[in-house]
């Protein structure tokens, strides 16, 4: 048994995660996110194994966890939209636009965001930016246009880098681009979309989440999107 305390940051992780249980409700498909966040999330569910409908998971990593709960993993196709998503951001701003991306599920939780009514993100306080991009911004990329999207890339003001060794849940490559200050999220999160060969891009600005859980070391902070 670990009876080691939990250090300060895996404290705020917790404490977020419990935030976001709070918003679960009975006998709903609830869409699941990725990284060391959410895995406290998950490891939070376990009273609510028997009162969910069942998850839709953003990843295989997830997808284990989940199982091993008892929670019936959905597929997407089987449903026609989700009421809530529950996902981490490696980086958010004010406005709710995230990165996302440093585990590498980024399609997949995006295409989990964009099918739910309501994303929570849920950070610890260390996430929380002036401006996106200190964080390398993940792109996922059909493996045979990797040079060329780097190129691309590297146009728009940023030094891509294989994120080598990591293949994606889809058989994809990752590219991280260093050296961005992010002052229009929405915009280039556009212009990376129409790159061809681009998979993916971790921003989420056109679709940000819709209330983000902060833990900080005094309690959990709820940050909403300007009006
Ligand atoms: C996974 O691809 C990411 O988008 C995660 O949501 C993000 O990296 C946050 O992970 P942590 O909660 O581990 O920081």
């Amino acid at each position: 048994m670990n009876t080691q305390a939990p250090d300060a940051q895996s404290l705020k992780k917790q404490r977020v995660a419990q935030a976001a249980i709070q918003h679960l409700s009975d006998g709903m498909i609830l869409g699941v996110g990725t990284g060391s966040t959410v895995n406290a999330f998950i490891d939070q569910l376990g009273p609510w194994a028997r009162r969910l409908a069942g998850a839709v998971s953003s990843s295989d990593a997830s997808t284990t966890k989940l199982k091993t709960l008892g929670i019936p993993i959905v597929d997407l196709n089987a449903v026609d939209g989700l009421s809530l998503y529950i996902d981490g951001a490696d980086e958010a701003n004010d406005r709710l636009e995230l990165i996302k991306g440093g585990g590498a599920a980024l399609t997949r939780e995006k295409i989990v965001a964009a099918c739910a009514e309501r994303f929570i993100c849920i950070v610890d306080e260390s996430k929380l930016v002036p401006y996106l991009g200190a964080f390398p911004l993940p792109v996922e990329v059909i493996p045979m246009a990797r040079r060329l999207v780097s190129r691309e890339l590297a146009r728009l003001g940023g030094q891509p880098t294989h994120r080598a060794g990591v293949v994606t849940d889809n058989g994809n490559e990752i590219l991280d681009v260093h050296g961005l200050r992010i002052t229009d999220a929405v915009g280039l999160e556009s212009r990376i979309n129409q790159i061809t060969g681009v998979v993916t891009v971790g921003l989420f600005a056109a679709r940000p989440a819709d209330l983000l859980l902060v833990g900080t070391a005094a309690g959990v902070r709820e940050v909403r999107r300007p009006a």
